[in-house]
């Protein structure tokens, strides 16, 4: 095709808009077999569920011969599946909500992504504020900077909590510098959050729900639980924000997704939102970007649930991830990163370990370390993509969600013959 020598006039959108780092992270892992990616965030395709997708298909052709589920679905989801994740949420030990979920407040989103862009559309406009933690999932805050959304960081202690003697001057600050109207949201990564396997335990939850209050801040909050079905040994217990009371005033969006746990091709995901009025916007913006997330994958998934198979096969993953979780901590400790400053703390559950390198190390893409990192045929996320100020820079994420087990204790220790060159 001949190339277009004309210039376009972008909208202020589609001049934001930049090659997110995750593609070409993920490019790179795709493209080059020799490398070694412990960065995108894949699953493990030995944990995918060839098997009962098989059997889902052979059950939908017998149950279904009007081959519905090749057909448009709805825009907010299929009936079955609303149901199914709400009797999913309620089997839950760990929820206690007032009310149980019903499937009246659950849409369907292609993955968990869409529902958080949905969220920030509908909520933001460009120059608004979104709290965050420090460090969080780094496609949100790519996804707000193409929005032209300011995206916050609560101040945190060093364990990645938040630091609660430090939110009234941070609060007022915010609210002084930018007014308490552009304060749309705070967004939550509590369950083995990305990238720190970090989980938000309850008494800090219910601190911040006050801490909203407290400071006049009626803003919704967003808790993305991407990772809760991932623990190892048992479940984290702290309830959602739709179980804590602190939470009741405020409207509240959880997200979860059946793509990590599940199938990350199949791509599907979920919200429950407590307010339905901003729910019907979320989902009036859905109708302009697909009017329906796929039909035919929201089939499979319904019909595994249904046929109570989803529960089995989370513990498959969980025995998987668990083990690829024990097989890097073992290289990462047998190697001299501790000696030399490095520290990390053990996930409990999730794909990733979070690690601190000596203060002063940069870490960051382009860096000496980094691009050493690739000569050395590993790719790791840099740290400073996680936090909205873009610093600290001597933190990695190391995933050992998609590398077979056989290579990931190479990948580890490619990844400490770096750290060790750079002392
Ligand atoms: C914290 C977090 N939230 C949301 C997502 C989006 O997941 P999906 O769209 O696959 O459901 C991810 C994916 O990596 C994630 O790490």
């Amino acid at each position: 095709m001949k190339e277009s020598p004309q210039s376009l006039s972008y909208s202020q959108l589609g001049q934001r808009a930049s090659e997110p780092v995750i593609t070409d992270l993920m490019h790179r892992a795709l493209e080059n077999s020799e490398l070694l990616s412990l960065a995108a965030g894949f699953t493990d395709n030995i944990t995918l569920p060839v098997d009962l997708v098989r059997r889902a298909l052979e059950r939908l052709g017998n149950e279904m011969p009007g081959a519905e589920y090749l057909q448009y679905g709805t825009n907010r989801g299929r009936a079955g599946l609303l149901i199914e994740v709400a009797n999913w949420l309620n089997a839950s030990e760990s929820e206690a909500a007032p009310e149980p979920f019903t499937a009246e407040s659950v849409f369907i989103s292609n993955g968990s992504q869409q529902a958080l862009y949905l969220a920030m559309q509908s909520l933001c406009d460009a120059g608004d504020i979104i709290l965050v933690q420090q460090p969080t999932y780094f496609v949100f805050l790519e996804l707000c900077r193409g929005l032209g959304i300011r995206a916050v960081s609560l101040p945190a202690l060093a364990d990645g909590g938040t630091d609660f003697a430090a939110l009234s001057e941070f609060f007022l600050k915010l609210k002084t510098e930018h007014g308490a109207a552009r304060i749309k949201a705070l967004y939550l990564n509590s369950y083995y959050g990305n990238p720190s396997s970090r989980s938000v335990p309850v008494e800090e939850k219910r601190a911040l729900g006050r801490a909203l209050l407290d400071h006049a801040l009626h803003v919704p909050v967003i808790e993305d639980a991407a990772y809760r079905e991932l623990w190892f040994d048992h479940p984290y217990p702290a309830p959602s924000v739709f179980s804590l009371p602190e939470f009741d005033s405020l409207p509240r969006l959880y997200l979860g997704t059946f793509t990590k746990p599940l199938a990350t091709g199949l791509k599907v995901g979920y919200g429950v939102c407590s307010h339905p009025e901003w729910m019907g916007k979320m989902l009036s913006l859905k109708g302009h970007q697909d009017f329906g997330t796929p039909n035919f994958n929201q089939s499979l998934i319904e019909n595994i649930l249904a046929a109570g198979e989803y529960g089995p096969h989370l513990e498959r993953v969980r025995a998987n991830y668990g083990e690829k979780a024990k097989i890097m901590g073992v290289a990462l400790e047998a190697s001299p990163l501790r000696k030399l400053g490095w520290s990390w703390e053990t996930p409990l559950g999730g794909l990733y370990y979070w690690l601190r390198g000596p203060e002063g190390l940069d870490l960051s893409i382009g860096s000496a370390f980094c691009e050493q990192a690739v000569r050395e045929g590993v790719l790791y996320v840099p740290g400073d993509l996680c936090v909205a100020e873009g610093d600290p820079k001597n933190f990695a994420r190391l995933s050992f969600g998609s590398l077979a087990k056989e290579k990931l204790a190479e990948a580890t220790e490619r990844f400490v013959r770096v750290a060790v060159a750079h002392g």
